[in-house]
């Protein structure tokens, strides 16, 4: 059946969804990003697994399950059922899905950890933490606030200040409190357990350059090399939910530990379950016919392509091939707003929605690079209606008619289009590229390019006039032959897609199971059934009420991830006009420009403001020596706050343009540009 060459062993995952609440929209960009790119690999006719499973430790579930008075292992229950109805109700089609607590991970977790610390890759170390004596825990940044060091705003959390910006220590804070008793944390000491990230700084530095990560992420990878990777602290302190890290009592694993681990173990439970052979998909000796893929957010990079091939090689387990990140989800050109009702849950969604409307309007909008996707509600609605409803269904409700009433159902001996159907399945391999691609968004174009095609065709032969002829009787059916053959190609192509509507038009069609290799022979001589509508146009009226309801259910749910805000990594976030006003972009020449010794990319510069001098690190060693850059102008962000970077302190930034490696462009001498000059 494979319409390419081999066979393929797929093992693809989705970041595993924390256990502290429901699934909204944004979750399902990367669960249909994933469910498409899975289901087209399989109608290709490779092998493909796709696991999944909640993130079910850590602070915040610890503390929501205290707050609803059950235990963590109730909350984590509750949540997973709720997870997996929503997953269903997208026809997310995951094979196995077990959350992180489950014993398995357990065992996983504990293993990978132990050949970790028996290589020596774990350190011991002391460090100080706010601790909030009242509830007897220590308090992840996020749960510290206060005063902001630098601009003085109340009610900043510990670790960043969302009024100026600064990023600071938490005990920098003035008159800092605990979020969760409102008393004043003290410092306390405690023992914590690193990974030594660092001691595998070759091997991720050949892995950023071997195509497993798209050009921006391996660039941000770069970026991390630069300022010099840190041990990465992997254990909490009591009282934590999750696992106790063996031989070291009181100490629990910090949830992005055995998190990733969870893809493991919801594949062994698989491979237990099936018979599959999970040592081919995992240990690096016996896994070269096998292939495995993550697809993430943008926010959780560091841990998939720095933390998680060091262990995994550590623990001599094979890497990714390729972790596949997309960025957020907005609604209507802004972030997801609850007052707006735009911050949408799945459940919200399926009660209103179709979720094929969904599936087929985020593809349409999906491509392979980590730059954010708009769900514009009336964009969804005219895209919808016009490309599944108006042009693919359409097809097939403007034929079937004719055949099952004036034929009995049964299609033509040959086509009236044989050109039409060769120029359908032409287009496989120039589609199926785009599908491997990720580029979903260009698949979709080039799909409905097939569909005008067809409708155009059946504009020309119009059917409905040459039925009145009973001499042009074969030729009707020769012409919705060719019609429905049409559909049932678009049927192949984006059954990816559209899973549920191509299951009913498989029915109709009377084919059973369609596969990309269906889309060389054309159905002839067969008959069909009775035509269904198989989709119905998107209601205003639907989504309306969809957005009504989202403002009534406030529910609190964070999108910040408490356990590690500093852990995440926006790629490029939207700012707001007031966000940008703040930057204050000024000329600077650069007075001094040198090497930085044990630096790629970096030179330090010297930059005079018009008076004040900065020392700033800049990454454009690609394209300039030292000694040409002194005396150039730049521009510079001059009020960023300064950054300490491996090499040394860097206090601003300067901004170059140009596409990258030797063509980055710094502005020449100009009379009319002074040092310290504003530039917006
Ligand atoms: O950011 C998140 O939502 C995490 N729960 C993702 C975990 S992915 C994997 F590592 F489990
Ligand atoms: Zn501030």
């Amino acid at each position: 059946m494979s319409a390419d060459k081999t066979s393929r062993n797929i093992l693809i995952t989705n970041a595993l969804p924390y256990a502290n609440g429901p699934l909204h929209l944004g979750h399902m960009v990367g669960f249909m990003q994933a469910d498409i790119w899975a289901r087209f690999q399989k109608i290709r006719g490779h092998k493909v697994t796709f696991v999944g499973g909640d993130d079910q430790h850590g602070t915040p579930i610890m503390l929501g399950a205290e707050k609803q008075g059950i235990t963590p292992q109730q909350l984590i229950d509750n949540t997973e059922a709720q997870h997996k109805e929503s997953l269903t109700g997208f026809s997310i089609d995951i094979d196995n899905y077990t959350g992180t607590h489950h014993a398995e991970n357990q065992r996983l977790s504990s293993e990978i950890y132990l050949k970790l610390k028996e290589a020596g890759h774990i350190d011991v170390r002391v460090i100080k933490q706010a601790f909030d004596e009242e509830k007897g825990m220590f308090l992840p940044d996020r749960y510290v606030k206060g005063t902001c060091p630098k601009c003085k705003s109340p009610d900043q959390y510990g670790d960043n200040c969302e009024v100026c910006g600064t990023t600071y220590d938490t005990t920098d804070l003035i008159d800092p409190y605990s979020v969760l008793s409102g008393k004043a944390p003290i410092e306390k000491e405690s023992e914590h357990y690193f990974f030594k990230v660092s001691e595998f700084e070759s091997m991720l530095s050949d892995w950023k350059d071997s195509g497993a990560l798209q050009p921006e992420i391996a660039n941000k990878l770069g970026e991390w090399f630069e300022s010099g990777l840190i041990d990465w602290d992997i254990s909490r302190d009591k009282p934590y939910w999750g696992f106790e890290i063996p031989e070291a009592p009181g100490k629990y694993f910090y949830v992005w530990l055995d998190a990733p681990i969870g893809y493991m173990a919801s594949h062994k439970i698989h491979c237990d379950n099936t018979g599959d052979d999970w040592a081919s998909y995992w240990q690096a000796s016996k896994s070269a016919n096998t292939e495995l893929y993550h697809f993430i957010g943008k926010d959780i990079v560091r841990f998939h392509t720095l933390f998680w091939p060091a262990m995994l090689e550590a623990a001599d387990y094979r890497r990714p091939n390729a972790v596949f990140v997309h960025g957020f989800l907005q609604v209507d050109g802004a972030k997801m707003s609850k007052s707006r009702g735009t911050f949408i849950m799945a459940e919200t969604y399926l009660k209103h929605l179709n979720p094929e409307y969904l599936r087929y309007y985020f593809a349409a909008k999906l491509s392979n690079n980590v730059v954010d996707m708009d769900l514009n509600l009336e964009d969804f609605t005219a895209r919808v209606n016009s490309d599944v409803v108006g042009k693919m269904v359409n097809i097939a409700s403007r034929c079937a008619g004719f055949i099952v009433k004036r034929f009995d159902g049964q299609l033509a001996t040959e086509s009236a289009a044989p050109e039409l159907h060769d120029e359908f399945a032409n287009a496989a391999e120039a589609i199926a590229a785009r599908y491997e691609n990720r580029e979903y968004s260009q698949a979709m174009r080039d799909i409905m390019a097939l569909a005008d095609k067809a409708n155009q065709f059946i504009d020309e032969h119009k059917p409905w006039i040459l039925i009145k002829d009973e001499n042009k009787l074969d030729e009707v059916q020769r012409v919705c032959t060719a019609g429905i053959n049409a559909f049932r190609s678009l049927c192949i192509y984006l059954k990816p897609v559209l899973p549920n509507l191509v299951s009913e038009a498989e029915a109709f069609l009377n084919t059973g199971e369609l596969n990309w290799s269906d889309l060389q022979e054309p159905l002839l001589d067969h008959q069909i059934n009775k035509f269904k509508p198989l989709m119905t146009r998107v209601e205003t009226e639907s989504i309306e009420k969809m957005i009504e309801e989202s403002k009534e259910s406030l529910e609190e749910v964070s999108t910040i991830d408490p356990e590690s805000p500093l852990g995440k990594d926006p790629i490029s976030e939207e700012i707001n006009f007031d966000d940008f006003a703040k930057i204050d972009l000024r000329i600077a020449k650069i007075v001094k420009a040198e090497h930085v010794d044990g630096a790629d990319k970096l030179l330090q510069l010297t930059l005079d403001l018009g008076g004040d001098t900065r020392n700033v690190f800049a990454g454009i060693k690609s394209a300039y020596k030292p000694e040409d850059l002194e005396g150039k102008m730049t521009v510079m962000v001059a009020n960023l706050a300064p950054r300490k970077m491996r090499f040394g302190m860097s206090e601003g930034m300067v901004l170059a343009a140009g596409p990258g490696g030797s063509d980055l462009f710094v502005l020449n001498p100009d009379e009319g540009a002074l040092p310290g000059m504003r530039v917006k």
